[in-house]
């Protein structure tokens, strides 16, 4: 399989907040951005593997800043590094002033998707092939993100998460 490039599976997505997503104080509801981060993770997933995927593990989300009724938002997701069959999506949260136009970076999360078969069975994907700085500190830090997300999963052992630990002890 020929090794891609995040660009190749970079999704943007734009929309509004409005009344029924939002919580009390007016802001977007967390769910609701949950949810369209994982839309536009899948997309991203789907572009990169041309496979069916699905969502393995939410390994990280901030909310930075509360993003208000109104306000447009733009997501941007990308595949960071690529493992066998799974892959780590990268999603920038931005929100854009409505009378300047300026985007501030409102939010931002990292999915774990795994492309699988018709029975789903996880299958493999391409390689992925970083190109600017902020890609190839994606792409590094990626390994120990999976190991952590599979240790706290019950899926690997603490002291097999190699390259978790040298976080701790280097
Ligand atoms: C995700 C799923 C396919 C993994 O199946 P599995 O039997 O654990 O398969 P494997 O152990 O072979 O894991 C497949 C890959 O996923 C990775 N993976 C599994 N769980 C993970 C987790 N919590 N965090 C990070 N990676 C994970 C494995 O490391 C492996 O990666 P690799 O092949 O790139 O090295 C399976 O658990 C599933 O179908 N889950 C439900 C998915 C779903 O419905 N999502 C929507 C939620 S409503």
């Amino acid at each position: 399989m020929k090794p891609k490039k995040p660009s190749d599976s970079r999704t943007i997505m734009t929309d509004l907040v409005l009344p029924s997503e939002t919580n009390p104080l007016n802001n977007l509801f967390g769910g609701e951005l949950l949810a369209r981060m994982d839309r536009a993770a899948s997309i991203a997933a789907r572009r990169h593997s041309r496979r069916i995927t699905v969502t393995a593990s939410v390994n990280h989300v901030a909310f930075n800043r509360s993003v208000p009724l109104g306000s447009v938002v733009t997501l941007e997701a990308a595949i960071s590094r690529t493992f066998r069959t799974s892959m780590e999506v990268y999603i920038d949260v931005w929100m854009e002033d409505r009378l300047s136009g300026e985007r501030t970076k409102a939010n931002e999360a990292i999915y774990t998707f795994v492309a699988v078969d018709e029975t789903g069975k996880p299958t493999a994907i391409p390689a992925i092939e970083p190109e600017t700085e902020l890609e190839k500190i994606r792409f590094d830090g990626a390994l120990r993100r999976k190991q952590l997300s599979l240790v706290l999963a019950g899926k690997m052992k603490p002291h097999d998460a190699t390259e978790l630990k040298a976080l701790f002890t280097n």
